[in-house]
Order: C-alpha cells, then structure tokens, then sequence
C-alpha cells in the first residue's frame, strides 16, 4: 500500500509534493520519489528510505524547481526497499508515473513488452504499467490511458505525466483511492485526505475507472470512452490540527487519548430516547429479524473488533455468529447465503481482503453491512448498509480508537438486533444502552491512571515471547493485546485461550516466558485465577488486568491494573485501554518508532 500525490499550481512543486506526502507516510514510508516538470522537461528525485532522506538527497544533489509534478511513498509489494524501485518510474520517452496498488497481470504484460525489445531497471510491477503507456502513446494521452488501463488487471490509482504535456497531470483510478483536490489557482491529486489539508479541504471523489486532468485553472474528468464527468464537490471534516499530535509524543497516544470522544461522536448520533437506532444505516428491525446467520469478516484488529461483537451477539441476540478473517473467508467455500447477513469491519476502508470478501458474499446473495471510518473508501461505497464510524483520522499504524469505535457499533448493533428479536426488553435495552453512555467518562477517568501501567509495562521490556490469556470475551481482549503488543515492540506474543492452556502450549511456560492475563468477567473468575496459578506454577511472570472487583492475591499475580467496573458485557471498552498503553510504553521502552512500526502500513490495499 503506498501513498500518491501531485501539483498543479504557482507553489513550489518539490515542497508541496514532500508535505503532501508526509501526511501519507502512513501509507507506508520504505522509499520516497517526486517527478517535476523543470524547463518543459521531467526531472525525478527518489531513494530508499523515509522522506527525510529524500529531502537529504534533494539537498545535496538538488531539488527540482517547478509547479507541476508528482510524488510517491512506498510500501514495496514487488521489489524490496531500493533506490532503483522506488517510485517515479519512467516509461521510455513520453511517460513518468506515481501508482498505488497491484497489477496482477504484470508478468504477461512485461514478456510481451521485453518481446516487443522493451528492457525494465527495476522489479516493479509499476514499471510496466509505465513501459506499457510508453508503448501504447500515440500522442494523444486519454487514448493512451484508456488502452493501457484495457490491458491491465489489478488495482491501482495512478499519477501520470506525458513529457509532451508539461505543466498536466493525469490520474487514473481503479480500486485503490484517489482523490483531486480544489484550492485557490491550485489542485492536487492524493491517495487520502490529510495529504491537501495544509492547502485545501474540497476535494473530488475520483470513481473506478475514471481519469481526471489537472493543468493551470482547469479540472476535468472523463470516463475510459473519454464521456465528460460531472463530479460532486466534497469538504474534508477533518483541520489539520486534528491530523496532527497537539502536543502527544506519538499519534497512537494521542489517539488512545481520543477514545472518549470518538465514543460520543460514533455513538450518540445513533441513540434516539435512549434506545440504539441504526435506521439512518438502513437497518431496521425487521430486516434484523429476517437474518439467518451473521458473519463479520474483517482483518487484524478489526476483526478482533468483530470477535467482541460475536461475543455480545449471541450472548443477547442469540442468532450464529461466524468471525472469519478475511483472506480465509475468501477461499473456504463460505456456506454464506441470501438469508445471511455479512458485517464489514474496517477503519480504512480499502483493505483489499476484506473488500474481495464482502464481494464474494454479495455475489452469494449475502446482505452486506460495512462498518468503516475512512469517509467515501471502497468498502464505504460498496456496501448495501453503512455505518461509519467517527473516530477522525487515525494515523498511527496499530489501531487503537477505531477498534474502540468499531466495538461500541457493534455494542449497538447487538442492542438494537436482541430487542428486534424479542431476546431482552425495552427495559434491558435502554439499561445496556445507557452503560454504552456511560463508557467514555469511564475511560476518560482511566487514562489517568496510565502511569501505573509504566513498571508493569518495564517487566515486560527484555522478554522476548509473551502469552496473552483470558476467557470468553476476555479471549477476545487478548488477541487484540497481543497484536498491539506484537506490531509495534517487535516482541512475540500470542493470545490464547486460557482454558486451552493444559492441551500443550503450557510446556512454553517458564521464568522468561511472562503472562498477561485479562480477568474482567466474573462468571469465569474462578477458572481464570487456576489457569493464571497453572503458569505461574512453572515459573510464569504473571500480569493481570482485571475488574475492580476481581482483584488477584500476590500468590497469584506478580503485577495487576483493576480497571473500574461496568457490566461484564461491556468491560471490553474499559479493558482494552490498559493493553493498548501496555504495548505502547513498551514500544517507547524499546527505542521503536511507535507510529511507523517496521515492515507495516497503515491500509493493506494489497492481498
Ligand atoms: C491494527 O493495529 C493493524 N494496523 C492492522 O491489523 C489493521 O487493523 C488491519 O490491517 C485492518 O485494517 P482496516 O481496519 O483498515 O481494514
């Protein structure tokens, strides 16, 4: 997954493209490239590594001076981290461009190309798709563009110059996003919104198989038979202070921080006289009532997300829930049917697996519901019912307030399916809904308490595996413990359920091999507290989160966090804090970047 940015305006290009995509580093950051439009003639600065280093190069060998330009942030998918991989790449003599995405047809087309006496420099499939507009140019660029896409097979969003057509670039979209940006005598081409928000906030949509041209004073769109397109003017919702830290030292605590109030912003819109109403998502009770089965298929912590919402489903709604991950999902076979209804979870919205998984279900006739954060994504689009979640941009790679917003719409969702199936009562219901309420100040209140968590955070700095334990919806907490924990200190953990332990994996335990064990849920306390006593009776270092109420005695836990209690039902949305500021401060403690951790990306637009 990577990040795509272009100008066109009076700025100075380089600058504008090097901003531009700091806000996308997100995206992913293993290399960094802009290609400017200097003289008539296109001039590229690129190299492996972060933007900083990028800007060095620009330093040292110069920067090109222009107005026009395009520029890219990778996350290599073919061709690992190199100069030479890197984007811009350049197509013979007419084509220089910027892509996102992957083209899965990129070897057939490469034979055909090196047949025709074509040679290649790098391993990307990128080049290809450069190599081949080169070949196709008849001097006519949206017929070119419109061949070449015919040719190709994949998802991609593409920024395009053509050396005969200095001062335009062209963009193309199919699958991965692409937006055009509206400022004063200026627009911009970006994979995502953050990247104009230092210029503008409006900002066109560009739809699947669509090309825009920019150049001085003109935006125009078109379809591949070259048929003029309108397009509605959107307005970002976001400023730029709110993509940025406002004085945290890392956007993952900033937005740990932002929990209280993503909470409100997602939930209270959908609460009318207490009780939970998702109508305005096109859901409605008797809809509700006619599912058979539901499944929810997402990926990493959207699916542990999905995994808490299973929980809570058929605990209260007692209708099947089948959690799946999303690359699974997609090659089981899924028994998924007409009477069936398919959850979505995802923050980006563009993650490819889970968008191919919700296509899979909706050609089986499956109803799909999307629940996604990122305003106007493919997922967003595609969906038969929507809920979006308002968490802000989240910019730190491991998720932390859009798992917290997923969970409290699955909350909801779980609410209003249970009391249109007749399980709980209006009593019952606006009961649970009101705790929902309850829960930010909840958290808030507990964020004051992170700096308990720091030693049990410094005993676990030097392991180097770790197991998460717990049961029930204790289970499902941990297997988001253990990611957060995993992608961004690099030490390897694993959740598991707690009961399963004796069934073999309890012949890892010993003195290094540290246990956090999540303890929230009363009905399962007792069998909790003998399978933390199993561990520690080989030698386990022994962590708790648990309720206030369920403290451990010093013969059991070596460290705990009592977290203030709500429902059992519900204590998910107060327990995932102290693991979400457990993997963060050990990440600290580690010297690691926190918010850029290695090898990862924010959105896998990629299978
Ligand atoms: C979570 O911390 C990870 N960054 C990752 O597992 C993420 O949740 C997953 O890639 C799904 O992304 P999505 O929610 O944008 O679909």
């Amino acid at each position: 997954m990577c990040g795509i940015v272009g100008y066109v305006g009076k700025r100075d290009c380089a600058d504008v493209l090097v901003a531009a995509l700091s806000k996308l580093e997100y995206r992913g950051y293993d290399s960094a490239g802009i290609a400017v439009f200097v003289n008539n003639t296109i001039q590229t600065a690129k190299s492996q590594g972060r933007l900083e280093d990028l800007s060095k190069k620009m330093e040292q060998e110069g920067k090109p001076e222009g107005h026009v330009g395009i520029g890219h942030t990778r996350w290599a998918t073919h061709g690992k981290p190199s100069d030479i991989n890197s984007h811009p790449h350049r197509g013979g003599e007419n084509v220089t461009i910027v892509h996102n995405g992957i083209i899965e047809n990129y070897k057939q087309l490469k034979e055909m190309l090196i047949a025709e006496g074509r040679s290649f420099v790098s391993e990307t499939d990128t080049e290809v798709v450069a190599q081949l507009l080169d070949y196709n140019y008849n001097g006519n660029p949206l017929e070119t563009i419109a061949k070449t896409m015919a040719q190709v097979i994949g998802s991609f969003a593409l920024g395009i110059l053509f050396n005969d057509f200095p001062n335009r670039i062209y963009a193309v979209r199919r699958e991965s996003p692409l937006i055009v940006g509206v400022g004063e005598d200026e627009s911009f081409i970006a994979s995502d919104v953050p990247a104009i928000l230092k210029y503008t906030r409006q900002y066109y949509l560009l739809e699947h198989d669509e090309i825009a041209m920019l150049e001085e004073g003109s935006i125009t769109f078109c379809n591949m038979q070259f048929r003029p397109i309108q397009k509605k003017l959107m307005t970002a919702d976001w400023d730029m202070e709110a993509a940025e830290k406002q004085g945290y030292e890392h956007y993952m605590l900033k937005e740990i921080h932002e929990q209280p109030e993503s909470i409100k912003r997602t939930v209270m819109p959908r609460i009318e006289n207490g009780m939970p109403n998702l109508s305005e998502c096109g859901i409605t009770p008797e809809s509700l009532r006619a599912f058979r089965n539901i499944y929810i298929v997402a990926c990493g912590t959207a699916m542990h997300a999905g995994m808490v919402g299973k929980y809570v489903i058929e605990k209260l709604a007692r209708v099947p829930v089948i959690v799946d991950i999303a690359s699974e999902f997609r090659y089981r076979s899924p028994l998924i049917g007409e009477s069936d209804l398919i959850i979505i979870i995802s923050q980006s919205g563009e993650t490819a697996d889970s968008l191919a998984a919700m296509r899979l279900a909706s050609e089986r006739g499956a109803k799909t519901l999307a629940i996604v954060n990122a305003k106007g994504s493919s997922i967003a689009r595609e969906a038969d019912m929507l809920i979006y979640t308002h968490a802000g941009p989240e910019i730190a790679v491991a998720s932390t307030k859009a798992y917290m917003v997923q969970i409290s719409v699955m909350y909801l969702f779980a609410f209003e399916l249970a009391y249109a199936k007749g399980k709980i009562d209006e009593a019952e219901c606006r009961r649970l809904t009101a705790l929902l309420l309850e829960t930010p100040d909840r958290i808030a209140a507990l964020l004051e308490q992170k700096e308990e968590l720091k030693a049990m955070s410094e005993a676990l700095v030097s392991a180097e595996s770790l197991l998460y334990i717990g049961r029930g919806l204790d289970y499902a907490l941990s297997m988001e413990g253990s990611l957060k924990l995993k992608e961004i200190s690099y030490i390897h953990s694993e959740a598991y359920a707690a009961g399963e332990l004796k069934h073999g994996t309890i012949s890892l335990i010993d003195r290094d091999m540290p246990v956090i064990a999540v303890d929230t849920q009363p009905d399962l306390h007792k069998k909790t507290v003998s399978n933390i006593e199993e561990v520690k009776a080989r030698g386990a270092k022994t962590l708790v989160i648990c309720g206030e109420s369920l403290i451990p005695s010093k013969e059991v836990a070596d460290y705990f966090f009592a977290v203030p209690e709500i429902d059992a039902l519900l204590m998910p949305m107060l327990a995932v804090v102290p693991l979400q500021l457990i993997a963060y401060y050990v990440s600290v403690m580690r010297g690691n970047d926190v918010d850029k951790p290695r090898n990862l990306a924010k959105s896998v637009t990629v299978e």
